[in-house]
């Protein structure tokens, strides 16, 4: 008998009216104002704004590491009450791979400590390691490998948690131009394999074009949401298309031009 494919009737990951804040040595300092959105299973779901404008500090409130000041988040409908193995987080410092531990032990250290078998993390591994072409180097030791190749460490240890909603925090950053560029195209390439759902992180519009199917802009500091964008998906290859360059503009105007209001019923298509 075939299963029955059931169409989610709530979205994964709810953010409602979130306002997050600070309490610094010289005051309360709030980096979001206000901000919701919904994230729908297999979405690639970007913040984009500028620095300070509160992506990280919203990534972190999904994770459940920080709580809102007002405002609420939700996993599956479930309130967000602190960190779980249900979201894992990628950040863009690939120097937080335990340089002790070879590649292998680098991917299955969470699921150890996560209760997995070590029979079973072993086997999640190399599976994860073979999706992200390092299965070769499942015995070397990080600091041996080039930059790319640690986030695609990093990748394959938060996929191998089989995690419902993968964050990203401005993952590629630290890479040159070009392998930022192939590892935006392996993740494509990754998700159009496995479906999984991710909320990513970056301040560059190009990225957020190329990575996310739907894009919510955030004002400078407090980050208020400015707009949401479906965005339909531009491959790497027409990143140098008028028609991405046009849609890339239109970004750059939305979030900063003066005329960017909040905007109330902000679906709106970028193509
Ligand atoms: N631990 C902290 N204590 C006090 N203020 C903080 C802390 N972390 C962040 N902030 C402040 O909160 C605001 C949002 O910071 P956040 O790191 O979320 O921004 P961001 O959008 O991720 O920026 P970037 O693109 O530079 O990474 C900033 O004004 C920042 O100074
Ligand atoms: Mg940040």
């Amino acid at each position: 008998m075939t299963p029955l494919n059931l169409v989610p009737s709530e979205p994964l990951l709810r953010a409602d009216h979130v306002t997050l804040e600070y309490q610094g040595e010289h005051g309360t300092v709030r980096a979001t104002e206000d901000v919701s959105f919904e994230v729908w299973r297999g979405d690639r779901f970007v913040l984009l704004g500028p620095s300070g404008c509160g992506k990280s500090t919203l990534l972190k409130a999904a994770g459940g590491f920080i709580r809102p000041q007002a405002g609420s988040l939700s996993l599956a409908g479930q309130p967000v009450t602190g960190p779980g193995p249900d979201r894992i987080v990628v950040f863009q410092e690939f120097d937080q791979l335990p340089p002790w531990k070879t590649v292998r032990d680098n991917v299955m250290f969470p699921m150890l400590a996560g209760g997995v078998r070590r029979s079973e993390a072993d086997q999640r591994a190399g599976h994860w390691l073979g999706k992200v072409g390092l299965a070769r180097f499942a015995d070397a030791y990080p600091h041996t490998l080039s930059g790319g190749m640690k986030a695609r460490v990093a990748i394959a240890r938060a996929l191998a948690m089989q995690p419902a909603v993968l964050l990203m925090d401005e993952p590629f950053a630290a890479l040159d131009a070009l392998t930022r560029r192939t590892m935006q195209e392996e993740l494509q390439a990754l998700w159009e394999e496995i479906g999984f759902t991710m909320l990513f992180v970056t301040h560059s519009i190009e990225e957020a074009l190329v990575v996310g199917n739907r894009i919510l802009l955030l004002s400078p500091h407090p980050g208020r949401v400015r707009a949401e964008l479906n965005s339909h998906q531009f491959s790497l290859s027409s990143a140098g298309s008028q028609e991405f360059q046009a849609a890339a503009q239109r970004i750059h105007g939305l979030l900063f031009g003066q005329a960017a209001e909040p905007i109330s019923h902000p679906s709106t298509a970028v193509q």
